[in-house]
């Protein structure tokens, strides 16, 4: 790697997801290996603010690759909004001599990394790690392939019991205002039907459906609901006001965020981590990584932290014929 942009110490913070310890051993190692020094952030952009920094080392990041969440911890920042706060936050990185900033999350965090670049034309590099996979112009984001497979493993221990006592059940999965989750999901686990924010849903049409499938002798479904279009018990008392079936309904939260990752994570982690090095390095910023066509690239991070739009058709139509 060269070092043009003449980096000495990189600094780094995270939201928490599957594969963002394994994101940062990456950064870490990376940097040292060029002899740049890593400092982490606790607690994100609070962390920043209130410059709780730890020194990072190839050592303090072994036996990590495998575990969930961040080690660096992390919180939702209001104060990162007020701009009298992020004045104090890059006085901070300043101060610790980080000429170099590695900002690893989704929407939310990327956004707080544009800011400081675009406001104080911070030094900053952009990883995508969030379950809802929602970062626009990035194909897959750190941490949603685990979800996909948490979820999936929960979905499956549910139909044995749906298939068991014929039950219409309901599945609400997270994604924020995004269906990526629920659409993979809804087609890995042979669902019936999928509701998601990206697709406008008849549930009087779903509920005929129910009901004409029903008196062929078909009892048992399984609804996939993603959390930005509608909660699971809504839809659960909709079925049964309207055709008088009993449904149970069931809320997977936050176990989709935690777990250790897959495989598939723990390597996009190891890509992701050493080209964010290396943009810094090569004095890029502004700019969040990604894949095109599977080799590395980067995104304006301007361009990371648009709506971004799934193509939910394709699938949607796959999980109809195949049910
Ligand atoms: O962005 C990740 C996510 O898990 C969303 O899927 C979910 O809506 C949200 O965070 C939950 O946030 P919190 O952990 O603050 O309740």
């Amino acid at each position: 790697m060269i070092n043009k942009a003449g980096i000495k110490k990189i600094g780094i913070l995270t939201r928490d997801c599957a594969g963002i310890n394994a994101t940062i051993r990456a950064v870490v190692r990376s940097a040292s290996k060029c002899n740049v020094k890593t400092v982490g952030i606790y607690k994100g952009y609070e962390g920043l603010i209130d410059a709780e920094f730890v020194d990072l080392n190839r050592r303090s990041v072994s036996g990590i690759i495998n575990l969930g969440g961040s080690m660096l911890k992390t919180a939702r920042s209001k104060r990162f909004r007020k701009a009298k706060e992020r004045k104090k936050a890059v006085k901070n990185l300043k101060k610790e001599n980080i000429d170099g900033l590695i900002v690893v999350g989704g929407n939310g965090s990327l956004t707080g990394a544009h800011i400081l670049f675009k406001d104080y034309s911070f030094p900053v590099i952009g990883v995508p790690a969030t379950i809802d996979n929602d970062v626009n112009g990035v194909g897959m984001s750190v941490g949603a392939d685990t979800a996909i497979n948490v979820a999936l493993d929960a979905l499956d221990k549910i139909r044995d019991t749906a298939t068991s006592l014929e039950r219409i059940f309901i599945v609400e999965v997270m994604g924020r205002e995004c269906g990526y989750i629920a659409l993979r999901v809804a087609l890995a686990g042979g669902c019936e039907e999928v509701l998601l924010p990206e697709r406008s849903a008849n549930l009087k049409k779903i509920c005929k459906d129910i009901s004409a499938a029903h008196k062929k002798g078909k009892m048992t479904w399984i609804i996939v609901v993603a959390e930005g279009k509608a909660k699971a018990v809504d839809v659960g008392k909709m079925i049964t006001d309207t055709i008088g079936l009993e449904t149970r309904e069931v809320v997977l939260g936050h176990i989709q965020r935690g777990g250790s990752p897959t495989a598939f994570d723990r390597i996009l982690a190891a890509r992701y981590g050493n080209h964010a090095v290396k943009m810094l390095l090569r004095g890029e910023k502004g700019k969040c990584v990604t894949l095109k066509n599977e080799k590395l690239a980067t995104i304006p991070l301007r361009q990371a932290i648009k709506t971004k739009d799934i193509e939910a058709g394709d699938y949607y139509q796959l999980i109809k014929i195949l049910t």
